[in-house]
């Protein structure tokens, strides 16, 4: 049995497998975010243990499973957020986390003390207020008393490995959201260490994902009911992990989740950045490996955003039928055609991360005239946030990242989603039948590293499991193409003026 534990932001969510790939028992549980500021986040780490014992002791009771017959832990968890601990291995402030926006002056001070090629070239990202180096500088800066006390940095999911085995360690797949690994050598960067002032003690041992880090210790073992001796692999950045799950592990394979944030994730042979910084470049999750990934920021927000907004009736019809609204919003946008009669839907609802880099950008129904019904407004942002992913996947292409193979997780399992999706990618686009998520790709890392599997690829093919394929039909997306045209026009004509 193979154990993964994705600590997420809003819970932590334990599943326990079989080495094909089954979900024997799951369980998740729930913390606070804590908002002290405008565009401030922040989690306390003490919770995120807290959450990983209880889900753990709960999944060994429900599948009935004997400590012992977990041959491996993996780890998987939200990127880039700053936990920091005193030489006694305490907590000294809360956790700053990804979707913390406080450290644009510190970005700024990065960029100046590295200089933005350089920062490229070693760490194949700009310097980004989600990312970790950011925060480090922002706690130097405004709490120097903590700072002082530091003497481990690690990332939100390492924390858990520490309280597991003991160990101060990371792998190269979350790391690389730090602004300080050197991603093409999967090293920490001594150069901008140095450049940054930041002492290289603070940090852990690098390690790839699918190696063991550490095992179970006797304390860890006592408040989680798990075997003394387990061991536990390095893990994986969440959409890392997403990926190991779906079987993103050779080139042409990409996947694309659109839950709150639209995210397509695809893997790649060699390091490629972009020299406009418009997507990111990461180290895999496979040894050797590295991946390209787009993140935009208003994909399920945007249907969720419409539905609250102008479709309670269907709340209220859908709790009645026991159906989900979505499905009957989706309904109504089967009926109206491609191009929801020439209405388009720019999603900046959140402003934009990929591919525009613009925080000021803002949501528009463009060509809105006294035709439209709502049906075609929701298409319209169903076709908008596909284009989006479109786009993105334009750079990837450019890049020269090649995506023939995708598979979809999260709000694209509409079929009219996935059918659009398809048609605008113009490769088929697939849903996966295992486990959603991060949980089965950490728990198959785990798998490799106790030798269950003989690679991540020999993990992935005996554990994940694909459903329902869409195929592009080249009518319609030769249909779809003056449309997807006009919105990508329409960002650069309307952006002095958001
Ligand atoms: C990745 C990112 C998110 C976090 C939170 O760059 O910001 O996916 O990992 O889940």
């Amino acid at each position: 049995l193979l154990l993964g534990i994705d600590l997420g932001t809003s819970g932590t969510k334990t599943v326990l497998f079989d080495s094909d790939g089954r979900r024997l028992a799951s369980h998740t549980v729930e913390y606070p975010l804590y908002q002290p500021q405008n565009g401030w986040a922040e989690q306390d780490p003490e919770d995120w243990w807290r959450a990983v014992q209880e889900t753990v002791r709960t999944v060994l009771a429900r599948s009935g499973a004997r400590p012992e017959e977990i041959r491996g832990i993996g780890i998987a968890g939200q990127m880039h957020g700053l936990v920091m601990l005193d030489g006694q291995g305490q907590v000294l402030r809360k956790a700053i986390l990804w979707c913390d926006g406080r450290t644009q002056a510190q970005c700024d001070e990065i960029t100046d003390l590295v200089g933005r090629e350089k920062l490229l070239s070693i760490t194949a990202n700009p310097a980004l207020t989600g990312f970790t180096a950011g925060k480090i500088l922002w706690v130097r800066e405004h709490e120097p008393e903590n700072y002082e006390k530091c003497r481990h940095i690690l990332l939100p999911k390492d924390y858990i490995r520490y309280k597991l085995t003991g160990e101060f360690a990371t792998e190269v797949s979350d790391a690389s959201g730090m602004n300080l690994l050197d991603v093409p050598k999967r090293q920490w960067s001594g150069e901008i260490l140095s450049l940054l002032g930041i002492d290289r003690s603070l940090l852990g041992e690098m390690y790839e994902s699918c190696q063991v880090t550490g095992k179970v210790t006797k304390a860890a073992a006592e408040a989680t009911g798990l075997a003394e001796g387990t061991v536990v692999v390095g893990g994986a950045g969440d959409n890392a992990a997403a990926a190991i799950g779906t079987g993103v592990v050779e080139e042409g394979k990409a996947f694309t989740t659109l839950g709150t944030s639209g995210v397509i994730f695809a893997h790649a042979g060699q390091v490629t950045i972009d020299p406009q910084g418009r997507v990111h470049t990461f180290c895999s999750a496979v040894p050797g490996a590295w991946t390209v990934m787009s993140c935009t920021l208003s994909a399920g927000l945007s249907l969720q955003w419409f539905r609250n907004q102008f479709c309670p009736a269907e709340r209220e019809t859908a709790a009645a039928l026991g159906v989900d609204p979505y499905e009957l919003m989706t309904a109504e946008a089967e009926k109206s055609p491609i191009g929801a009669n020439r209405l388009l839907y720019l999603p900046y609802l959140m402003g934009e991360r990929s591919p525009l880099l613009d925080s000021d950008a803002r949501g528009v129904f463009f060509g809105l005239s006294a035709i439209h019904t709502r049906g075609d407004l929701v298409r319209a942002v169903m076709e908008g946030v596909a284009y989006s992913q479109r786009q993105c996947l334009d750079v990837f292409r450019e890049m020269g990242v090649d995506v023939s193979d995708m598979a979809i997780c999260g709000g694209g399992r509409s079929p009219l989603w996935r059918q659009i999706l398809s048609d605008l990618y113009g490769c088929p686009v697939k849903t996966i039948a295992s486990e959603q998520g991060p949980a089965l790709g950490a728990a198959i890392l785990a798998g490799v590293g106790a030798g269950v599997y003989g690679t991540v690829a020999q993990g992935c093919a005996a554990a994940v499991r694909t459903g329902e394929h869409s195929a592009p039909d080249s009518a319609a997306s030769a249909a779809y193409e003056p449309y997807y045209d006009l919105y990508r026009r329409l960002y650069p004509a309307l952006r002095e003026q958001f």
